[in-house]
């Protein structure tokens, strides 16, 4: 466990998860299990290794799964009880013993930015990370966003985004940044970024280097969110908040560590099903 000023996980799950229809009509998205562990709980676990104790999650009155599955279950922990399945549970129990889970209702799905926006209240006016349990990451030492909120601890001041590379033929899924090389970096994977677009063309796309689902945001995030009109998709993005900040040098990118599965596709899932189970055996 670290210790830094970044206290609270911003968990923005409202969305539709249309891609997972029809296992999401009634099933939130981050509640499909890689295993036995559902995808929010992988997530959790991670902002508590990288030292929140505040999980803030933004959801929509069709996730209530998520609210139930951080809070005592007493028909099945008295069912269990004496048994060897009692187990199953403890790691879950101890995530709600180190942790308060607050949360809030986007009420309209107006986008990533939106739900980052409606987080507000649940964050205050500190350093937060977001994570977006979809996007599945794992590292042997370190987890992702552990190694985000200690370069935090050495810059603070600055939003610091998570990035890859990914296939040219996958830009257009992606936040894009364009990246110049950070004057004070201690390390190569730090770069400041000058520009970024949400999901260009092959031919607009400023690199190959891919916003993933972490973050660590300055509170003055919400200001900008506040002023910026819907882009791309008619939704409110991220990406268009942050590039007002990177224009001002606030935002650095982060090539991280470790491996990152995109949960939110098919092959994302099936590929983060088979690395765990081989972990497992
Ligand atoms: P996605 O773009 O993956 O959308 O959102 P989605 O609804 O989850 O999935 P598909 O594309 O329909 O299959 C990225 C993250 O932003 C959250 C989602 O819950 C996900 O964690 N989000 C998106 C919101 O919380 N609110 C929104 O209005 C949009």
């Amino acid at each position: 466990m670290i210790h830094t000023d970044v206290h609270a996980c911003l968990f923005p799950v409202a969305g539709y998860g249309t891609r997972f229809l029809p296992a999401t009509k009634a099933i939130p998205k981050e509640m499909l299990p890689i295993l036995t562990k559902p995808l929010i709980q992988y997530g959790v676990e991670e902002a508590l290794e990288a030292g929140c104790h505040t999980m803030a999650m933004v959801t929509s009155k069709y996730k209530k799964a998520i609210e139930d599955h951080f809070d005592t279950h007493t028909d099945i922990e008295q069912s269990i009880q004496g048994s060897s399945k009692e187990t199953l549970l403890e790691p879950l129990n101890a995530l709600i013993e180190q942790a308060s889970f607050t949360f809030i209702r986007q009420k309209e799905m107006k986008g990533l930015g939106h739900a980052i926006l409606t987080g507000r209240p649940l964050v205050g006016n500190t350093p937060f990370a977001v994570i977006l349990p979809d996007d599945l990451c794992h590292n042997d030492r370190d987890g992702v966003l552990a190694q985000m909120t200690a370069l935090y601890a050495e810059h603070p001041g600055h939003c610091i985004v998570a990035v890859e590379e990914v296939p040219q033929e996958d830009v257009s899924k992606y936040g894009i940044v364009e990246v110049k090389s950070f004057a004070s970096n201690t390390t190569a994977d730090l770069l400041r970024i000058t520009n970024m677009v949400e999901k260009p063309s092959v031919e607009e796309a400023p690199s190959n280097l891919a916003i993933i689902g972490r973050y660590v945001l300055i509170p003055e995030i919400f200001d900008v969110l506040e002023q910026t009109p819907p882009g791309k998709g008619g939704e409110i993005q991220i990406t268009d908040a942050l590039l007002t900040l990177a224009k001002e040098g606030k935002v650095l990118a982060y090539r991280f560590q470790g491996r990152r599965f995109d949960c939110g596709s098919v092959n994302g899932f099936v590929e983060a099903t088979n690395f765990f189970y081989e972990k497992e055996i």
